[in-house]
């Protein structure tokens, strides 16, 4: 039986509320998301809530080297981006090449062209080639959802003991708690289902936007 007695749900109220004190969009990333819409690109980036909260995990782990899977415009790889240190690196990859020139010329302008490198690759063939210099401090997996248990795969040798696997959509648009038909709901749940049960993770989700699923890896 779940247990409501502190759970507050989110109306738009509240969302309002925390989307003007707690944001991560500037002017800067305002502009980008509008340039993002106004070249067709679907409207499925981080929320700037999301993007406060990566930034203090990052900052509060002392993150150093981070993969992304899924840049889209770059929205969220630039935040995340200003969240790391001087020598921080960030490694996103895109399959779609439109997308991935887009992505590289919001990351210049944003002048973190020296923290951001952007592979336009299929994630999926391009991980099995990658080969990190040092292990990973933090993993965001925001791409083709029934590729998330290849990814967790994949990127859970390549984290730190410590570090953080963190999956957006782990709400699946609220479809996450029904018996839903749609391959990339069942695929959600199939994967929550893995990362919660996993040894080697200690998890949690944290409903912010449509619900990030954070994997820590165990000591
Ligand atoms: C949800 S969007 C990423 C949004 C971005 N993380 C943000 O919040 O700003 C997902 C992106 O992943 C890309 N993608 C999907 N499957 C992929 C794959 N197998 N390899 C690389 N990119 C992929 C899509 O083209 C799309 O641009």
């Amino acid at each position: 039986m779940a247990t409501q007695s502190r759970s507050t749900p989110t109306t738009p109220e509240l969302l309002a509320y925390i989307q003007r004190y707690f944001s991560a969009e500037d002017e800067f990333l305002a502009a980008v998301r509008q340039e993002a819409l106004e070249a067709g690109f679907p409207e499925i980036w981080i929320a700037p809530e999301q993007g406060a909260f990566l930034q203090v995990l990052l900052r509060a782990m002392g993150a150093r080297f981070v993969l992304e899977i899924g840049t889209l415009a770059g929205y969220s790889a630039i935040m995340m981006a200003r969240a790391l240190p001087e020598d921080g690196h960030l490694i996103t990859v895109e399959r779609d090449p439109e997308r991935a020139a887009f992505a590289r010329r919001a990351i210049e302008r944003a002048r973190l062209q020296q923290k951001i490198t952007v592979e336009c690759a299929d994630a999926r063939q391009w991980l099995r080639s990658f080969h990190p210099p040092v292990p990973l401090d933090f993993v965001f997996l925001d791409a083709d959802k029934p590729s998330y248990g290849f990814y967790l795969e994949h990127c859970l040798p390549l984290l730190r003991i410590g570090g953080i696997l963190c999956a957006d959509n782990a709400l699946a648009w609220g479809e996450i708690a029904s018996e839903s038909n749609d391959p990339d709901v069942q695929a959600l749940q199939d994967f929550n289902r893995r990362m919660a049960t996993h040894p080697q993770l200690q998890c949690c989700l944290v409903p912010l936007g449509d619900g990030m699923l954070l994997g820590l890896r165990r000591w």
